[in-house]
């Protein structure tokens, strides 16, 4: 009989700190059912008392999912717990993740403390908490430079204070995953009481290591993982959930299943990509666009002879289904529902009808609208409601020309027009925007991403801008790259706190 392993999937919630990453709540719910339909066993939901956005949130995701366990963390503070039992009223299965910061470190600089007290709060913390849920989990934050006697004697208070779940963060990335197992492994054999909870990996990838550190975690003994959606996190992200799955799933002599239903792997990458904004690295395990493209000739000759020759895994199995374009310029309303349905986006009629206007502007230029496209047409409507908005755009360029730029803005209802020319089309657009716009502006970061394949595919813009000291994200996307880089430098103005 195999074990099982449980997935925390904190997407929403250390997947969104990411600069530029933030969801709303109507996007949050959305990334929810469909955590949901890909079979995690708890979501974390946010961070409820850091502000009025992460409350609102687990309360709806609350009401809106049903089978895994909503969870919302905390410090190890009163109030902190107060608010997220609060915000975790709706919740059919709920839990209280608190925790404090366990290693020398921390105890010092962070809390100025020392080790005897910060037991004594730890156990406070989830004793407290315990007088709203039954299920407490615990995290002793750096955890991965916490020396392992203390760590031991940590997580045998917090158990014996009623902690259902024990979390043991590499929260800087910093462990080797020989040192990580062997953790693991010393919590297991020298606490008293750990059969009572169950012990959960949550690693960074500071140092590429987040999936092998899970990985010898749950190989000495940890039963739950905290994940991550394409690996996203702060800095160089969280272990990915998909990895993961697919290393269990491919290793099945491990002995140990999860309830992820694999073929769900790939729209949930392609929508939390797609939502937040975040492009996935092409040669991202599992999820990249190169994941299962062969190039070398000796690579497709044996792939043509037998898939299993450099195939360990087949992509049906992760949902990649190249059938899955689908939708033309002949298609229905119904069938763009239905898309949207089984991508997990299900809209309202308004919303529908405005894309399915947008799906057939784009059917125009583009002969296969595949669910990429489809999903940025329907997370479009987030510049719906920005001020300045582009009336015109006309850019003549080429070789052995200057390159030339008309831009017409329009900014709160009044019309704003400027030429400008540069060392290239985008340089002449960007530079005809700023003479309209005169703030002192930075570009700090600027990619082009073809959304599949494809001359007539859409091109997404990310960019960054700074102004008056902060750094603003932006996003556009069309079929023309000029116009979708205007319209994400747009993006970030139209963030500007003024
Ligand atoms: O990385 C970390 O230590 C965390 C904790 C707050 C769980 O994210
Ligand atoms: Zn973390």
């Amino acid at each position: 009989m195999s074990d099982r392993l449980f997935i925390f999937d904190t997407t929403l919630r250390d997947g969104e700190q990411v600069p530029g990453c933030q969801l709303n709540t109507v996007e949050k719910i959305q990334v929810a059912k469909q955590l949901e339909l890909l079979g995690v066993d708890v979501i974390e939901a946010g961070f409820p008392i850091s502000s009025p956005g992460d409350f609102n949130s687990v309360i709806e995701i609350s009401k809106a999912v049903t089978w895994p366990t909503i969870c919302a963390l905390t410090r190890a503070v009163q109030k902190d717990i107060d608010v997220a039992a609060d915000a975790l009223k709706y919740a059919k299965h709920k839990r209280i993740h608190t925790g404090i910061g366990t290693s020398d470190e921390h105890i010092k600089y962070k809390f100025n403390s020392n080790r005897e007290e910060i037991i004594e709060r730890a156990v406070a913390a989830v004793k407290y908490a315990k007088k709203y849920v039954d299920d407490v989990e615990f995290y002793a934050e750096d955890a991965g430079r916490t020396d392992n006697e203390y760590l031991a004697r940590v997580v045998e208070a917090v158990i014996k204070a009623g902690a259902t779940v024990v979390n043991i963060p590499d929260t800087t990335g910093y462990c080797l995953p020989s040192e990580y197992g062997e953790k693991i492994k010393y919590l297991m054999e020298h606490v008293d009481g750990i059969d009572r909870a169950v012990i959960s990996t949550h690693c960074h990838n500071d140092l590429g290591m987040a999936t092998a550190n899970t990985m010898a975690g749950v190989l000495n003994g940890a039963r739950q993982v905290e994940v991550t959606i394409n690996g996203i996190g702060e800095r160089a992200g969280n272990t990915s959930l998909e990895e993961v799955a697919m290393i269990l799933k491919c290793h099945k002599h491990i002995g140990i299943d999860t309830n992820i239903n694999t073929q769900k792997i790939y729209p949930t990458s392609r929508m939390v990509s797609s939502l937040m904004n975040m492009p996935v690295q092409p040669n991202k395990a599992i999820v990249g666009r190169n994941a299962f493209a062969h190039s070398s000739g000796i690579h497709q000759d044996g792939v043509l002879k037998n898939v299993q020759t450099y195939e360990i895994i087949d992509p049906h199995d992760v949902g990649i289904d190249d059938n899955s374009i689908v939708l033309t310029a002949r298609s229905g309303r119904a069938a763009l529902k239905n898309r949207l349905h089984v991508l997990g986006i299900d809209l309202e009629q308004d919303k529908l009808d405005k894309v399915y206007e947008d799906f057939l502007k784009l059917a125009d230029k583009k002969k296969d609208i595949n669910d990429d496209d489809i999903l940025v047409l329907a997370g479009a409507d987030r510049s719906q409601n920005h001020r300045i908005k582009v009336d015109y755009l006309q850019v003549t360029s080429g070789v052995g020309v200057h390159s030339v730029a008309s831009l017409g803005l329009d900014i709160s209802g009044e019309k704003f027009e400027a030429c400008a020319s540069g060392n290239g089309p985008v340089d002449a657009a960007i530079k005809a925007l700023k003479k309209i716009i005169n703030r002192q502006m930075t570009l700090k970061e600027f990619t082009i991403q073809a959304i599949s394949k494809g001359s007539d595919d859409m091109g997404k813009v990310h960019m960054q801008v700074e102004y008056d000291g902060h750094v603003y994200y932006g996003f556009g996307a069309n079929t023309d790259i000029i116009a979708a880089s205007v319209e994400a430098y747009i993006d970030c103005i139209n963030k500007f706190k003024l």
